[in-house]
């Protein structure tokens, strides 16, 4: 009895002497870390002294070795603090702040019949949440390790409102569903989704990150990851009776989940807290924990709006492939002996038309899909062999539309669908890389649509982040920038490889033609959920929105408004934005796509005006270098007023301010292209007040009158 008081107290005052609380610069969060009686790392955050995240637990299991989980004792801990800005070489602010309280604790893990091993836990406590990692440091008897699991908890205090999607292997393109964490069924969802050709969750209770969560308490609470190098995706796993998350990762094709060797360290991880759910948004942590770009000239990163020779495929007016042939073998085909289907979009007179629009239009560049062989066979097959990146169809000539963009000042942005071949596509990049600066491509959307190859892998796993960022860092040696389609969910390496500007990596407006789609609320959501790791090429500005203009009796979609469309090109970051629709349906609105002309795609100053996740969204940007204003508000399935101050405009001066709304008649079912635009002169002083329509929304420029003062 005595001896058991004696240890309890010892417990007790081991806790009292480890223990250790970190608050942010500003105060208001608490973060506590302890060593439990067993000797885990403990932590706890507290908003405004409300637990956040109780008592948690933190661990990595590792294979024929003891897991580092228990054991542990301090053997250094150590506090700093930082307050610095940067800039980004693009961004949604000019100026980035990082200021944080880290502490840094150094753990010794002593067990039995085992060589001790330290490793090293990193925390940064910033306003706006939480970071933090574990570091393997070099050391005798700790070289090359496998890790079979990390298990790290954020558990919860209740059963909060969470918006999610199953976690999957191999895709992050699901539909939000919003729900109680006790009420997570992943499996059901991603049976259903058999709009998504290749799918993988693993469990029930498996959701993906960013995830959303909202307490009953109006506490706002993101959880990600930032800087994943060199090790898989982490996934959540939740326990919907007690609102426990505990991390799952990605596996390889041997069953394990990453190989690392000393010394070596895991991502960030992250949680962004807030009681206004406009700070999630203009959350920097993410970036913040990201390290530095090593590209000493960034000159030639270019922020751009594009047109494509995109949609008329999506929504099946034209083909990627050549020919209708099926079974097809790359090194082997004659592909000027196959007889054309007549309908592949990718010939040089139509790119041509598209160059001719984008001129006329002020826009940067033109992507072309399907303009190289292989498109044929290219998908559900798992080959390997699937294109060469270099070899274009008979149609398409390479140095005509070369010297036809640069004669009208256009770009032509490079199209890689890998068909998810890695291995195929390692072997050939370097050779398309110099094919496109030999043809004047300065960008490339790459795509990996299907299952990996190497076979076995899947699109989050170790293997693969590595091969994303390798390609990243490759492309950056020719100056080229990316637009990844299916890749790994993005964690801020755009600060790293600020040439790696947009991925899609999520539902992009593209099921809208050829699926179920994207209910109204999708566009809530997304900001708050998968653009926290950083920008989507989502691909907004789809004027036709009833398909049905494209084949009789087609059912399908967009789910939306036409001013919603506008809206999305400055509530849905990216500073490679696509204006996805055809250059006819341009044509036929000019009035409405004057707003996609002016937009800007780079900014000084970002102000989140109104928000709620599943809801509404009102933003204001500032244009890189101009005191021009560009506005969007949009709103789910409900119609809604968004009442917002212009009080960010400069004082004493006039703007001319251009409404591109909802017509008061517009539904995004029964009336989506119903659309009015207005001019009015405001000021600092005024206020909007924006009607948006069932699935709408409204978009406005703003630009000076002249410099003369305004009348006060
Ligand atoms: C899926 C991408 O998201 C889409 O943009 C592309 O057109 C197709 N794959 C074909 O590569
Ligand atoms: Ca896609």
């Amino acid at each position: 009895m005595k001896f058991l008081l004696s240890l309890s107290l010892f417990c007790i005052l081991s806790v009292a002497v480890f223990g250790q609380t970190v608050k942010s610069p500003d105060g208001k969060l608490a973060f506590d870390f302890k060593l439990n009686a067993e000797g885990t790392p403990v932590y706890r955050l507290l908003f405004k002294d409300k637990p956040v995240i109780n008592e948690s637990r933190l661990g990595i299991e590792l294979q024929n070795q003891p897991h580092l989980i228990k054991g542990f004792r301090v053997v250094n801990s150590q506090t700093s603090e930082k307050n610095e800005t940067w800039q980004p070489v693009w961004g949604e602010v000019r100026e980035i702040r990082n200021n944080y309280r880290e502490l840094l604790l150094t753990l010794e893990q002593t067990i039995e019949n085992s060589p001790n091993r330290t490793i090293v836990l990193r925390f940064r406590l910033f306003n706006d949440g939480l970071g933090f990692r574990y570091e393997f440091p070099a050391q005798n008897d700790f070289k090359s390790f496998i890790v079979t699991e990390e298990k790290t908890e954020f558990n919860l205090t209740g059963d909060h409102k969470t918006f999610w999607i199953p976690g999957d292997y191999d895709t992050n393109e699901y539909a939000y569903s919003t729900t109680k964490l006790s009420e997570i069924d992943a499996s059901q969802i991603s049976k259903k989704a058999s709009e998504i050709g290749t799918r993988q969750n693993f469990a029930d209770n498996a959701v993906q990150t960013p995830l959303m969560l909202k307490s009953a308490e109006n506490l706002y609470i993101n959880i990600h990851e930032a800087a994943l190098v060199d090790y898989p995706a982490m996934y959540l796993m939740v326990n919907r009776q007690n609102f426990n998350l505990t991390t799952h990762l990605a596996p390889n094709a041997v069953g394990s989940k990453a190989l690392l060797q000393t010394p070596a360290n895991t991502p960030w991880r992250t949680i962004i807290v807030s009681d206004k759910a406009a700070d999630i948004l203009a959350s920097k942590l993410v970036l913040n924990l990201n390290e530095p770009t090593k590209i000493e000239n960034t000159s030639w990163i270019k922020p751009q709006k594009f047109v494509g020779v995109w949609w008329e495929m999506h929504v099946g007016r034209a083909t990627w492939n050549y020919s209708d042939t099926g079974n097809l073998k790359l090194a082997d085909t004659d592909w000027n002996a196959l007889k054309p289907n007549g309908k592949h979009g990718a010939n040089t007179a139509n790119v041509k038309r598209y160059i001719d629009f984008a001129a006329k239009n002020k826009i940067d560049a033109v992507l072309v899909e399907g303009w190289n062989v292989g498109w044929e066979d290219w998908y559900g097959n798992w080959k390997e062999e699937v294109f060469d990146f270099l070899t274009p169809y008979p149609d398409f000539n390479v140095t005509e539309l070369k010297n036809y963009a640069a004669s009208k000042n256009v770009k032509l942005i490079m199209h890689h669908e890998t068909s998810a071949s890695a291995t195929n596509y390692e072997r050939r990049v370097d050779e398309a890389f110099r094919f496109m600066k030999a043809n004047g491509y300065e960008a490339v959307k790459t795509g990996y649509v299907g299952r990996i190859i190497p076979r076995g892998e899947f699109h989050d796993g170790q293997w693969m982040v590595n091969h994303y960022n390798r390609v990243a860092e490759r492309a950056a040696n020719y100056k080229i920038m990316i637009d990844a389609h299916e890749p790994v969910r993005p964690t801020g390496l755009h600060r790293t490889f600020p040439n790696w500007m947009a991925s899609e990596a999520a539902r992009g407006n593209e099921f809208n033609a050829w699926s179920v789609g994207n209910p109204p609320e999708h566009e809530t959501i997304l900001p708050f959920t998968r653009l926290v790791g950083g920008p989507m090429d989502y691909t907004p500005g789809i004027f036709q929105i009833k398909l049905d203009a494209y084949q009789t009796g087609k059912k399908e979609q967009v789910h939306t408004t036409l001013a919603k469309q506008l809206a999305l090109f400055v509530t849905m970051y990216s500073p490679l934005q696509m204006a996805a629709d055809l250059p006819e349906n341009y044509e036929r609105h000019a009035d409405a796509f004057q707003f996609i002309r002016d937009v800007a795609v780079d900014w000084d100053d970002t102000k989140i005006l109104e928000a709620e996740p599943g809801d509404f969204l009102t933003i204001a940007r500032k244009a890189k270098n101009k005191d021009e204003w560009f506005l969007g508000a949009i709103t789910d399935e409900n119609s809604r007023t968004a009442n917002v101050a212009l009080d960010f405009l400069a004082p004493n001066r006039n703007y001319v301010a251009i409404v591109y709304a909802d017509g008061a008649d517009a539904h995004w079912q029964t009336n989506p292209q119903s659309y009015k635009i207005e001019r009015i002169t405001v000021n600092s002083r005024s206020r909007l007040n924006l009607k948006l329509a069932a699935g709408g929304g409204a978009a406005v420029s703003l630009k000076p009158v002249t410099d003369e003062k305004a009348n006060n």
